[in-house]
């Protein structure tokens, strides 16, 4: 595990998406495992900056709640609008758990995720694997924790539009990514980020299986860190 600590939430933006940036550059049909949030919209910001041609490269969402994807909370939505209607990716190269998961699971283990970005929720959720998730479970619907969903309520009009399904990558898929970039920024994300990284690996706090990736590069603000 490789932990580089940033001073800002700018600095950690740029950071990740030069590590992405060199990744393409070296694979053109990079197959990229790709998060929603907060956290990671400043390096979707860097990367439409850039310019890179992602016309060969396949990607992956880790998570979508179960909702109309032509919601405007939906992550699909975030992610045509913050990210793929800015470059030049191909339709048909987008993958995001919309409907059957078992199918989606099947096309990830078809095509391999060569890097897998990651954000991590304050209980120390990675995608949707909310804790008590196992370290064999793979894409699937589940049911969002208490404190998700509250966390999550700052986008909707109210707690009872956030929806308490959703479908995510399991902790298995994530894990046989090839590399793993987790982001967090904050104080609010200081604990999870410990107990993650520094804490016994359990079920309790799903980020911590990520102790077992072989290519774990942990990337935080001062803010966030350790
Ligand atoms: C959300 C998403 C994750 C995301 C994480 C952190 O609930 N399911 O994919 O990485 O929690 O979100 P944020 O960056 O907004 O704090």
């Amino acid at each position: 595990m490789e932990i580089i600590i940033k001073n800002s939430y700018e600095e950690l933006s740029k950071y990740a998406a030069e590590f992405v940036k060199q990744r393409i550059l070296k694979k053109p049909d990079l197959v990229l495992g790709l998060a929603s949030g907060s956290t990671v919209l400043g390096m979707y910001k860097e990367l439409i900056k850039m310019n890179l041609d992602f016309s060969k490269v396949c990607t992956f969402n880790v998570d979508e709640y179960v909702i109309d994807p032509f919601h405007p909370q939906s992550y699909t939505y975030y992610m045509w609008e913050n990210f793929f209607k800015h470059i030049n990716i191909k339709k048909e190269n987008v993958f995001i758990p919309i409907d059957n998961p078992q199918e989606y699971e099947e096309r990830i283990q078809e095509k391999g995720i060569d890097l897998q970005i990651l954000g991590i929720g304050r209980n120390g959720h990675i995608g949707f694997n909310e804790p008590d998730s196992s370290i064999d479970s793979v894409t699937r619907i589940v049911s969002l924790d208490k404190t998700t969903i509250k966390d999550n309520s700052r986008f909707f009009n109210s707690i009872s539009q956030v929806p308490f399904k959703a479908i995510t990558m399991g902790i298995k898929t994530i894990l046989q990514s090839k590399e793993c970039l987790l982001l967090a920024s904050g104080k609010n994300k200081k604990q999870a980020v410990k107990k993650a990284l520094k804490g016994p690996i359990t079920s309790e706090v799903p980020a911590s299986y990520l102790q077992k990736h072989n290519n774990l590069f942990v990337v935080i603000d001062k803010e966030a860190g350790l």
